[in-house]
Formats: C-alpha cells, structure tokens, sequence
C-alpha cells in the first residue's frame, strides 16, 4: 500500500491553533483508529514525513512520541516505528472491516462543515440561498409533454441502446451548431457528453492529473473543483481574490512549479460574480499558449446575464488549442438531466472518452434525446429570454432586500449575471455562529470558507438569489438582517471561520 498517499492528506499548518505536532499526532492518530492505517503498517522515518509534509523534524519526533506514550504505535530500535493494534472495541469480531478495505481516501474537512451547516433542519418554512439550484417553476416540462411525444416517430430503436461513450450524435451536432452562435467552432467529434460538467472536471483529473502535480485555481472557487484537485493529491497554487487576475503571480507559478493547468470560471464565477475582462481574457491565452499551459474554462453561467452580454469565452478566443471547455445545462434548464459537454482537441476528448468508458460506458440516452430536441426545436432561446428576466427581478430584489436589512453588516457587489451576491461580513462575527443562528430563524446560505482551499481564512458568505421568488428573497434576508443586528449588538465572538472551525 502507498502510504505517503494516505498520509499526504494531511493538514499540518500554522493557521491553525493547535501546535504542528499535535495537529500531525491526531491526523495520524484519527487514521490509526479508523484502520487507514492498519496494525504492522510501518511509518516513515521522521525526516521522510518532515520533508512530505514540510515540517521539522522536531515536530514529527514529537508527534510519534505521543503516539507511542497513548500506545498507538511502537517504535524498534534501527527498524522505524510501527502501527499498534487497536483496542477491539472499535472493530467487533466478526465485523467486516470497511475502513481497512477502503482505498486511501482524502477527507476535506470542508464536506463535513458543510453537511452539518447546510443539513435540512426542522424549520417549517427555511428559506434557502444556499445550493446552487435554478427555481423549479421554470423547468420546461412542456419539452415531455409535448415536443418528446411528437417527435417519437423520428427517434430509433438504436436511439435507446447503448451508444457510443462520447455521447448520442444528433444532440452533439445540435451542440455544435448552437454553440457557433456564442463564437465556438468546433466538429461534433470535439464534443464530449458528460454526466454534468462535475463527471466532466473528475475525467479531466483522471485524465491528466498525478499525486504532487501543481494545479492553479483562483481563489475562492467553485468548491468541487477544490475538492476534485485535492482528492487527486495535487498541489493547488492559488491566485489570490482580486477584481483583476494577478498576471505576475501567474507567470512566476508558471515558471517556477510547471504547472500541468489552470482551473477558471471566467464568466459570472462562482461564487464571488467576478466577470474576466476581454483584455484579461486574451493576456491569460497569450500567457497560456507561451507556456503550455492547458486552461480548463468551466462556464456553466454565462448564458444567464442580466445587463450586457459578457465577453467572449475563452474557448471561442482560443489560438493555440489549449483550452478545455466545461458547459452544462444544468443551470439553464434542467440540473436532474446531468447533462453536460466538453469541448476540446480531438486527443483530448478521445483521452477522456477512455476514462469515461471506466465509469458509465456513456451518459444516459433519453436526457440527451431530450436536450437535442430542445435544442433542434429551438426552444432555448425564449427560454433562456424568460429566465434571464425572472433571475434579474430576484436579483434585484436580494440586492435591495440586502440593502433595507443588512446594509450595516453586508458588503458586495451587485452581480450581472450568474447565480450568486457574494457577500463580506462587516462586523467581527464569526460566520459559523451566524449560520447557526440563521438555520434556527429558517434561513441558509454557504460560508465563504467553503470555496477556499483548506486552511484558508474568509469572513464572507454565498447567498443564491435564483431559487426563490421576491417576497421569499425579501423575507430570507429579513431573517438574515434580523440575526446580524443582534449579533452584532451582543459583540458576538470576534473570530472568523477559520481551516478548521468547530461545529
Ligand atoms: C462552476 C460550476 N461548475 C460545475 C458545476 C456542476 O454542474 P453540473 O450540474 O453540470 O455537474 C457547478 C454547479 O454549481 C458550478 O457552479
């Protein structure tokens, strides 16, 4: 078994508030215990662990004395240290042993806060700004009702075998010519149906991304682009928040780490609203294409502005091949249908095509018949039309509902396209204390921490203005102002969610 794989996830930092060795003794200790480590496993030498994890040596001594004096591990003089038994207790005769069994697995501390923050709760009427989720009311059902029936005379019987890993062919031509309307001029055979753009990030990993490769991503991001690189064991640069992105900082990690590419939501980003100017956009490729640097260009909000439209993609600007686009349309029309597409160099689409034939052969035919019929018909236009004008009112209404209730406490800016206001918390509170409360007066909303990579500091929260209608937005965030003015009154406590925040 790889053990520096399973101890590489380690987080051992300084921004936490525990001493460095004690944080390294309970990581281990927690492994030790769940059996990720099994009884006779032998550790590293303490200079090898130092040097993987970038601490001293003192402080590995340290952490495996504690572990020794607890018993958890023994230590033979000239031959290492070795994993004890554990007590069984913990793993009963005649229980199937999971953990053991399990292949190394990297646990962001951000699933757990984020399952015990967004958790359902008892609430009757909780108001959610939280996930990602366009309103319901707007799916185009009639696409069932009508369109699919109608057409059923033109579907075939192969259209319901198995077809081909890349995707059902009439829907990648329909994706071909309507994405030439928005500059991108690619043959069906560079297009790729996915499961949803996040099947679409997890093939590129697999596809080209090894333990201890570097990867950049800007900072905050999308979190299952976070959680994707962290658990392929890459090392993750990050290109600090900024309105602008940080050319310098940029070439220096393009020249010093070689990085194998960049992670970006140029349009609308999730979750800060951040649009990347042209100028920006063409520097980035210019800079890209000097280095051979792949751009991964996810772009699930671009279609949903509300002012003028935004710059052209990345993709349709690109001049050296270089660039992978990631589309959905799980934003713009239905999120159940896991229905998304990539866009790339033919050897890259037919590299990810291989890595998709390992998990599901191909993406389910009748979301696809069903996509293409939307497309062919036409339908998308007037759709795209009409929830363009509904999610502005909401946005409108979450700004000025923001602006009545919590303008004392709430920094932002006004998004003009997308799903989200990203928003700073004025006031010393902690963030993890305002979820709390807020989940208790039936209102939810994701901590900024969330789309950081761990370890990383953020007083600021996600709210998502598109699932609920005005008068909801209004009250969620009367709600929401309501537990900000008496926080801030009481001088709630004065830390902000850090790495690793106990709830
Ligand atoms: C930036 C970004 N990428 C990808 C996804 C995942 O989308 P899909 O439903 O297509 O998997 C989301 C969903 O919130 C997103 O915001």
């Amino acid at each position: 078994m790889d053990i520096t794989k399973i101890i590489m996830d380690l987080r051992v930092t300084s921004s936490q508030n525990a001493p460095l060795y004690l944080q390294l003794a309970n990581g281990l200790a927690a492994k030790i215990q769940n059996f990720t480590l099994a009884i006779g496993t032998k550790l590293p030498p303490e200079r090898e662990l130092a040097k993987l994890l970038n601490v001293s040596r003192t402080t590995v001594i340290n952490a495996y004395r504690l572990l020794e004096d607890q018993g958890l591990i023994s230590t033979k003089i000239g031959s290492g240290s070795y994993v004890n038994e554990v007590s069984q207790t913990k793993q009963p005769n005649g229980a199937m042993p999971w953990e053991q069994l399990f292949t190394p697995q990297y646990t962001s501390p951000l699933s757990s806060i984020l399952r015990t923050l967004i958790a359902p709760h008892t609430f009757d009427e909780a108001i959610s700004f939280a996930a990602g989720m366009p309103d319901p009311a707007f799916y185009p059902l009639y696409i069932m009702e009508k369109a699919l029936p109608s057409s059923k005379s033109h579907l075939a019987d192969a259209d319901f075998g198995y077809i081909s890993t890349e995707g059902y062919l009439p829907l990648k031509q329909s994706l071909a010519k309507w994405q030439t309307e928005v500059g991108i001029h690619a043959t069906p055979e560079q297009y790729l149906i996915v499961s949803g753009s996040q099947q679409g990030l997890y093939l590129i990993v697999k596809a080209f991304i090894a333990p201890r490769d570097y990867v950049i991503v800007e900072s905050p991001t999308y979190l299952g682009a976070i959680q994707s690189f962290e658990n392929s064991g890459a090392h993750i640069l990050t290109l600090p928040p900024s309105d602008r992105l940080n050319f310098e900082l940029l070439e220096d990690y393009l020249i010093r780490y070689r990085p194998k590419l960049m992670y970006t939501i140029p349009t609308f980003q999730n979750p800060t609203g951040r649009v990347m100017s042209l100028q920006d956009r063409k520097k980035l490729i210019q800079l890209a294409a000097k280095y051979r640097l792949v751009i991964v260009e996810d772009d699930p909000y671009s279609l949903l502005y509300y002012e003028q439209e935004p710059p052209a993609s990345l993709k349709s600007l690109d001049t050296y091949g270089g660039i992978i686009a990631l589309g959905t349309f799980s934003k713009t029309v239905f999120p159940g249908l896991r229905t998304g597409w990539i866009t790339a160099a033919q050897q890259v689409i037919d590299r990810l095509a291989q890595e998709k034939q390992h998990i599901d052969l191909h993406s389910n035919n009748l979301s696809q018949i069903i996509l293409h019929i939307f497309l062919e018909g036409g339908y998308l236009t007037n759709h795209l039309s009409l929830i363009r004008t509904e999610y502005k009112k909401r946005r409108d209404a979450m700004v000025h509902a923001l602006r009545h209730y919590c303008n004392d406490y709430l920094e932002f800016t006004i998004p003009e396209g997308g799903f989200y206001i990203w928003c700073k918390v004025k006031p010393p509170i902690s963030v993890t204390e305002l979820i709390r409360q807020s989940a208790v007066v039936g209102v939810t909303f994701v901590p900024g921490i969330a789309f950081y990579t761990t370890g990383t500091r953020s007083n600021e929260i996600r709210l998502c203005f598109v699932t609920h209608k005005e008068d909801l937005i209004k009250e969620g965030i009367r709600r929401l102002g309501k537990i900000l003015t008496s926080g801030a009154a009481n001088g709630t406590q004065t830390i902000h969610t850090a790495g690793r925040p106990m709830i």
